[in-house]
């Protein structure tokens, strides 16, 4: 064991320890619905993220895919359907009109604190520091005394290229700097997922390759991720499942190599035409 873990030269998740040798769900989403205001936008998702899988969620605008990712970490209360975290499901029932309310705040609150979600638009607390926004949840969520804290902020924030930004705000950053920030935020949660919500739609195209960088590295790691993106051409070298949402639905998955190879769906291939 010691000489294993001593020639490992992947970082794997703290959580390491809590994993099975064998692939174990990390994300299990069972007939999924969500409806607002009486209009059904996720319509019945079943879908399995395993550890380590990178799960690329692709589609066009408006067929669900930031509702599913927030459905995950119930930033949106699910309809119907259950999801599970690694192997523990949200415990939900079932409330007035019959719609899910979540049935216990501090499984939820814990399940989330380790489900990190890097959004299109950064969402760093703007009055905080780099390395006080990545030492946030560690200290006043999770609990982690405040000098591991701001030791492990500061490594992760070295790590994504921002060890001399560790005192800058958030406004003195270019986008791509911004979200490898927020990255580093996720990773200090020692996170169970990843949730990425087109992490570089936001960018300038120039900045776009610094953020797809640390997202490979970290899919080069086998962090479990769910990933919405437009880079296809990212999405086929990263995703080890590619999932096409189309109004709500599933209508194609498979292995990058069969999604973009051979898609079946008539509008799964005019979407990668159209987003070639
Ligand atoms: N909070 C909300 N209230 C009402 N409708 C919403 C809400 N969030 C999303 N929708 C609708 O759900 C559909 C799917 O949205 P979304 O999940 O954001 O799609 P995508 O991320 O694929 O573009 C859209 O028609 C959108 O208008
Ligand atoms: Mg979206």
């Amino acid at each position: 064991m010691q000489h294993q873990s001593a020639t490992r030269v992947v970082t794997q998740p703290q959580n390491d320890a809590a994993k099975s040798a064998t692939a174990e769900s990390a994300v299990e989403i069972h007939d999924l619905h969500k409806s607002f205001g009486g209009v059904d936008v996720l319509k019945g998702i079943s879908l399995t993220a395993r550890q380590g899988d990178v799960v690329a969620i692709i589609g066009g605008s408006g067929s669900g895919k930031s509702t599913l990712l927030r459905c995950v970490n119930l930033l949106e209360t699910p309809t119907s359907g259950q999801i599970a975290i690694q192997g523990e499901p949200y415990r939900m029932r079932a409330g007035k009109n019959g719609a899910l309310v979540p049935a216990d705040r501090r499984q939820i609150q814990r399940i989330r604190a380790h489900l990190g979600m890097v959004f299109q638009s950064f969402n760093l607390w703007p009055h905080r520091t780099v390395l006080e926004n990545v030492m946030e949840v560690p200290v006043h969520v999770l609990k982690t005394p405040r000098e591991e804290a701001r030791a492990r902020a500061s490594t992760l924030l070295d790590r994504v290229g921002l060890g001399d930004k560790l005192d800058a705000y958030p406004s003195f950053l270019s986008g791509g700097q911004q979200q490898r920030a927020a990255i580093a935020r996720v990773l200090a949660v020692d996170p169970l997922a990843m949730l990425f919500d087109e992490p570089t739609s936001a960018l300038d195209p120039e900045l776009v390759g610094e953020v797809l960088s640390v997202i490979r590295d970290l899919a080069a790691e086998h962090r479990t991720m769910l990933l919405v993106t437009h880079e296809m051409a990212f999405a086929r070298d990263v995703a080890t499942h590619v999932v096409f949402l189309r109004d709500g639905i599933i209508e194609e998955q498979g292995s990058p190599t069969q999604i973009f190879e051979s898609p079946r769906s008539e509008h799964l291939k005019q979407f990668i035409k159209s987003v070639a």
